[in-house]
């Protein structure tokens, strides 16, 4: 095995940046596929944390090449910062950066038009719950074959054309959401910075389909890194309450320019129970104390926003549903450690709709909404070894726990980690073996 993809298997947040670094030992060529800094992915390696935004999980694993991929929308002042931190800390100082010159720039208006929508929804109960990084509007332009692309950066004409014909398109939706056009100096600030980024990135960028696949062609191991989660896909996930990109595995082919044909193994990334940031239905989730509780546990708070994120109880469906998509032949389990301590823990293992039991979401947001979960209980345990290496290592009831989760969704685990470092983790299979 050769090309993996790692792909979170719910809404997000599930632990894809410890996964994809511990991964990384493994591969040549680390690459991120869609999204852009609404991403938020955390490293932990012997007490020090690291959170990635653009930047692939791999960095921290010097002389791997790390790729941002054409499906990518870039901040490329965040990349600039993000890089910054990275060599602060001696990181990607030796030439490990590769950025696809076809991957689309976020502007500052592309921000401002997120947050005039999120506000303006917000007033009438319609916001989405963006994480205002301007992800949708680019994504939109690019759709609407009006985006500007990594290589524009380093056309100073050519790019100072394609943003005045954006802000033509989006003066009037800045001035209908109650938002003031940008003056021109303003305008001409945002290109001035915005060709500036381009000249300090342009040394980081190139082909990046072709590095992809010339990799793959000499056999050395590629791991692609999923951003956000299969739940919060474009066009499967719980649309309209999702992110602007395709989250799921095939993402990753539509990202590099590489053919399915070429995908040796997905490994989905799951929490050992559900959280959620933003708005849009989720059944299993927990109010009040309960919900708090393992908010509190499991440190619960957005990595980019720093939103409380919404928690609730492990949801099967839901599971099986970002299995299917992805077609994930493995998973990884993550912070089974937060429900130590918990008398009793449950499963959602179906929904109830009108008389019915599904044992996958259903497709429309409103029955989801209405969708009451069955719970399976289980008996809790107490803290787990956080040096643990061995599923044996783990107390009885929080194996099984883990069995009832491979046995429902249907898939084996490669992986149990028990604490955020790198450390702590159990391994039980190499996907790149
Ligand atoms: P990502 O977006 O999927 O990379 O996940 P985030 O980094 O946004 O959120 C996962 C959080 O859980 C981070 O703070 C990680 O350090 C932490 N984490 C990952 N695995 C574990 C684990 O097994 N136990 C605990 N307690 N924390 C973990
Ligand atoms: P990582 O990669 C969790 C959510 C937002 C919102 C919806 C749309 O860290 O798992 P967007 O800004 O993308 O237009 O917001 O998607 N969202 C995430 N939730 N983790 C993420 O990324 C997310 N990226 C976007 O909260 O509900
Ligand atoms: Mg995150």
């Amino acid at each position: 095995m050769s090309v993996v993809i790692v792909v979170g298997a719910q809404w997000g947040d599930e632990g894809k940046g410890k996964v994809v670094d511990l991964f990384t030992e493994r591969a040549d060529v680390v690459v991120r596929y869609g999204g852009g800094a609404n991403a938020g992915h955390t490293l932990v390696i012997d007490g020090q944390k690291l959170v990635t935004h653009l930047v692939p999980s791999g960095v921290c694993h010097p002389g791997k090449s790390c790729v941002l991929g054409d499906g990518m929308v870039i901040d490329p002042h965040t990349l600039l910062e993000e890089v910054a931190q990275c060599q602060a800390r001696g990181l990607l100082v030796r030439d490990e950066l590769l950025i696809g010159l076809g991957a689309h720039v976020i502007l500052p208006y592309h921000k401002l038009v997120d947050g005039l929508r999120e506000d303006h929804g917000a007033k009438r109960g319609k916001a989405i719950g963006t994480t205002r990084r301007g992800i949708g509007p680019a994504y939109e332009m690019k759709a609407a074959r009006r985006g500007i692309r990594v290589r524009d950066l380093l056309r100073p004409e050519r790019l100072a054309e394609l943003v005045a014909r954006n802000l033509d398109d989006l003066g009037p939706v800045i001035e209908h959401l109650g938002g003031t056009r940008p003056s021109k100096d303003e305008v001409d600030g945002w290109i001035r910075d915005a060709v500036a980024a381009g000249e300090r990135l342009r040394k980081h960028t190139g082909d990046a389909g072709r590095h992809v696949a010339r990799a793959i062609a000499e056999g050395r191991h590629v791991l692609f890194e999923g951003a956000q989660g299969c739940l919060l896909d474009l066009d499967h996930g719980t649309y309209p309450y999702v992110t602007s990109s395709s989250t799921i595995a095939a993402g990753a082919c539509q990202s590099a320019g590489i053919g399915p044909t070429q995908i040796d193994a997905v490994v989905g990334i799951t929490k050992a129970y559900a959280t959620r940031v933003g708005e849009g239905p989720f059944p299993t989730e927990l109010h009040g104390d309960e919900g708090e509780r393992l908010r509190k546990a499991g440190g619960e708070y957005g990595a980019t926003t720093g939103r409380p994120r919404r928690c609730g109880w492990l949801d099967l469906p839901a599971l099986r549903m970002g299995v299917r998509l992805s077609g994930m032949q493995s998973l990884a389990l993550t912070k089974l450690d937060v429900l130590a301590g918990m008398a009793e823990v449950y499963i959602c293992v179906a929904y109830q709709l009108d008389g019915r039991e599904l044992d996958e979401p259903p497709t429309d947001p409103d029955d989801l909404a209405r969708a009451q979960p069955v719970y399976t209980k289980f008996p809790g345990w107490g803290p787990l070894p956080s040096d643990a290496r061995d599923v044996t290592d783990l107390p009885a009831p929080a194996r099984a726990y883990i069995d009832a989760i491979e046995r429902m969704a249907g898939v084996p685990f490669c992986l149990v980690s028990v604490g955020p470092d790198r450390s702590e983790t159990i391994r039980l299979h190499d996907p790149f073996a």
